[in-house]
């Protein structure tokens, strides 16, 4: 009887991270690929396209802001949410230590620091970034008092995509931070992914490890060029000429709503017969 209820007061009394290690450990894993790994991919590609000028940034933007009221319920399941689990358990693994720093060679203990000296960068680049950018929260209040010019939040507006970014980069020490931020994530998912192959058992071998080393230090490279050429393409970016095309971009674009609205408003005043012989006239001119 008394071994029993020994074990259960030691078992309510762990923590609930180290009773459900195991699950916690997988899940963090596998965020740091999809959705966050993969996000932060299609993010840098994206920001990557500043580089083919205004239009082309322009239009990227529109097609992931077509998703409309959707855009936030997508950003907060697909982004947000996974990458606040990925940081809380990653503070979680960081502060427990169990470093096993002995048991790797020389390069595996300085990639073990800079897996969790990146992630401490990620975090703050994080935080920063979609303050800088997004503004956090898009409520009215906030937006006036908190994420105000004062305090260089909300810096983007996706109707002036190639103009706000290359304004919000504008000082130096901006595009410092953005190039900090930018190498130290792509360092963590590269490295993360040699890592996630051990966590998963996908290579075990000494000689699978070597090749997974090649491929992960080619996803790394691959990713931070693409990285950095959006900072090449922000600076390179004419900000007036950007203006002036997203101006009137937006301009044909507010006409072309109005003169559909129009169309509505007078095709719905039309009784059935009026409408029936309209649509024959037409297909009687074509
Ligand atoms: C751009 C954002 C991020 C991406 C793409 C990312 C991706 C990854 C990946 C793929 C792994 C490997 C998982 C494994 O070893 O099984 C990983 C590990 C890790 N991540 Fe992140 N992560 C990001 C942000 C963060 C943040 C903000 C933190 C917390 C401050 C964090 C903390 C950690 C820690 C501590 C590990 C190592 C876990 C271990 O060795 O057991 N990560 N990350």
């Amino acid at each position: 009887m008394q071994g029993p209820r020994i074990i259960s007061v030691e078992a309510n009394s762990a923590s609930f991270f180290s009773r459900n290690e195991f699950l916690i450990r997988r899940l963090h894993s596998l965020t740091g690929l999809v959705p966050v790994g993969a996000y932060m991919c299609i993010h840098l590609i994206t920001n990557a396209s500043t580089l083919g000028g205004a239009p082309m940034f322009q239009k990227n933007v529109d097609l992931i802001h077509s998703l409309g009221p959707a855009l936030p319920i997508v950003e907060w399941s697909f982004i947000f949410l996974p990458l606040i689990f990925h940081a809380v358990v990653g503070v979680a693994i960081i502060r427990s230590g169990n470093p096993n720093l002995s048991s790797y060679h020389y390069v595996g203990n300085v990639r073990y620091v800079l897996q969790r000296a990146t992630a401490w960068i990620a975090l703050a680049f994080i935080a920063w970034h979609v303050f800088h950018m997004h503004g956090w929260f898009h409520n009215e209040w906030w937006l006036e008092n908190v994420a105000n010019e004062d305090l260089g939040g909300h810096r983007f507006d996706p109707k002036h995509a190639a103009s706000t970014a290359a304004l919000a980069l504008e000082a130096p020490i901006r595009k410092l931070a953005y190039f900090i931020g930018v190498v130290s994530c792509v360092f963590h998912f590269a490295n993360g992914l040699w890592t996630m192959g051990i966590t998963w058992g996908v290579w075990t071998t000494a000689a699978a490890q070597k090749r997974a080393n090649w491929i992960c230090g080619a996803v790394g490279i691959v990713m931070t060029v693409v990285g950095l050429s959006a900072l090449v393409g922000v600076a390179k970016t004419d900000v007036v000429a950007a203006q002036a095309y997203e101006d009137t971009k937006l301009q044909m674009k507010q006409e072309e709503e109005q003169r559909v609205a129009a169309e509505n408003k007078r095709l719905s005043s039309l009784t059935a017969e009026e409408r029936l012989a309209e649509r024959k006239a037409r297909e009687a001119n074509h």
